[in-house]
């Protein structure tokens, strides 16, 4: 049975519990890294002075990113050059008015426009820093850039753009997604991939979001669910390779019967929505 991270801290619950403690180890080592870099802890300290949101979702996407890079067979040395990268990536956002940034409201165009300089602003912090490599640069730089050309500053397209900063992108947009940060509410995993998987192959790389999944529990453990046909259950077991369909048990069958259904095995049944349960 897998098993999930449940440390009173909400927002990692998809983490498998093994990998997160190696993952942690990788990330306190590169803070620690960091601190012999005055320029760019200089730049970190600043932004989790103004902006906490921003510090807490690197760390995040830093996890993520370790995971997915783990399951494309990425080495051990390239792995923590992504993790630094995932680490820094907003850091550029230092140099933009916190104002703008903590605003909850919708943000005007112009000031969208001026958020979007955080990539270049992230890039020039970094760019003669000798201490980090080519590829935690350009992903700082080009961790908003989307396979079809749409995304900024540069607008690169398909392999114009390093997979190690696709790796990043995806998680940013996971991360991003999850919290939404107007209401500090939570949108539900599977609602996240549902939007996510439509950028797929057109936006994002198809083999980065595959990996991607394989370390995401959609329906983690103890999720409330609600089937098509409207019974009620719990998602008891998750299925690594297929996460959207778990093992789940009937809580409210007519009978009063408790049961188990894989949906591995029944593909005619559908979650429909998960539930407080
Ligand atoms: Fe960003």
């Amino acid at each position: 049975m897998a098993m999930y991270h449940s440390k009173g801290k909400e927002r990692i619950e998809w983490i498998p519990l093994r990998a997160h403690l190696e993952v942690e180890n990788i990330i306190e080592n590169l803070l620690n890294n960091l601190k012999e870099n005055e320029n760019v802890l200089y730049s970190m300290t600043e932004l989790m002075g103004t902006d906490m949101y921003t510090y807490k979702h690197s760390v995040n996407v830093a996890i993520l990113a370790i995971l997915t890079a783990k399951s494309l067979g990425i080495n051990t040395k390239q792995i923590k050059e992504i993790a630094m990268g995932a680490l820094l990536h907003d850091i550029g956002k230092v140099r933009i008015d916190p104002e703008i940034l903590n605003k909850s409201e919708e943000l005007s165009e112009q000031e969208q426009e001026t958020i979007r300089n955080h990539t270049e602003y992230g890039y020039d912090i970094v760019r003669n820093d000798l201490s980090l490599s080519y590829i935690t640069k350009q992903i700082i730089y080009s961790h908003h850039e989307l396979l079809d050309g749409s995304g900024y500053p540069r607008g690169l397209r398909g392999k114009e753009i390093l997979k190690s900063s696709m790796i990043v992108t995806m998680c940013d947009m996971f991360d991003s997604m999850t919290l939404d940060k107007s209401s500090r509410s939570k949108t539900p995993i599977y609602k996240v991939l549902e939007t996510l998987s439509s950028k797929v192959p057109d936006k994002i790389d198809s083999e980065v979001y595959d990996k991607f999944l394989e370390n995401i529990a959609i329906y983690p453990i103890g999720t409330g669910v609600i089937l098509e046909d409207g019974r009620k259950a719990i998602v008891v077991d998750i299925h690594r390779a297929c996460p959207t369909r778990p093992i789940v048990k009937i809580i409210n069958d007519e009978n009063n019967d408790y049961y188990e259904i894989d949906l591995m095995k029944k593909l005619t049944v559908f979650i429909k929505d998960t539930i407080e349960l």
